[in-house]
């Protein structure tokens, strides 16, 4: 909960931009409606402090089809931030990352390691995702693990950035030596 009010802090001192989400839920089950998507909507609920979701879309394990839908989130919608849920682990069908970084045209590495930091303060087990993360075009595409639980603390961690993010991407610096998107304001 700390965090959606770090969120607002940041948000009243440094950026009122509101921020395009995109929501991808990468899974085999969901994507054959064997089971509900419980982090894709989690992810829009939490964000919406931030912004809200353009599109949501849910696909299988399969990396060219993840390829599709990244490059239609991010060249078509064109998502300021496109989170993916899912397929970051060891399985054999987990290929997140894999897609991911086929995508993206510059690495953003220290978002994807930053999680998993933090991350391993609540669980070792967070040693076992392979998330990435990267910029394609105007976009930031983030890997999340796929459970809500890994959801919700691996986005408490990387909100406060978010604002400030996407205010590099599309050019505006200015704010680079100000005090807002500290993870913990
Ligand atoms: N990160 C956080 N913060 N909390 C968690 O419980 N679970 C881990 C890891 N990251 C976890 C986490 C586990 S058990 C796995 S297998 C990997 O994320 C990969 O998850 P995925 O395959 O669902 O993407």
């Amino acid at each position: 909960m700390i965090y959606y009010i770090s969120v607002k802090k940041i948000f009243q001192v440094g950026s009122d931009k509101k921020v395009n989400f995109a929501v991808l839920c990468v899974s085999d089950r969901c994507s054959k409606g064997l089971c509900e998507d419980k982090s894709g909507p989690l992810i829009s609920e939490l964000v919406a402090c931030c912004g809200s979701t353009k599109e949501y879309l849910i696909v299988p394990d399969e990396k060219s089809e993840i390829e599709k839908a990244l490059i239609y989130l991010c060249d078509e919608i064109k998502a300021d931030v496109v989170f993916t849920t899912g397929g970051t682990g060891f399985a054999p069908r987990d290929v997140t990352p894999e897609a991911t970084k086929a995508v993206i045209e510059r690495e953003a590495p220290g978002i994807a390691e930053g999680i998993r930091q933090k991350s391993m303060e609540i669980t070792p087990k967070a040693m076992l995702s392979r998330a990435a993360s990267g910029i394609r075009k105007g976009s930031l595409i983030i890997n999340l693990p796929g459970s809500p639980k890994a959801v919700k603390e691996s986005l408490q961690f990387v909100l406060p950035v978010l604002p400030h993010a996407v205010e590099v991407l599309s050019g505006n610096t200015l704010n680079c030596g100000g005090s807002y998107g500290k993870v913990g304001d």
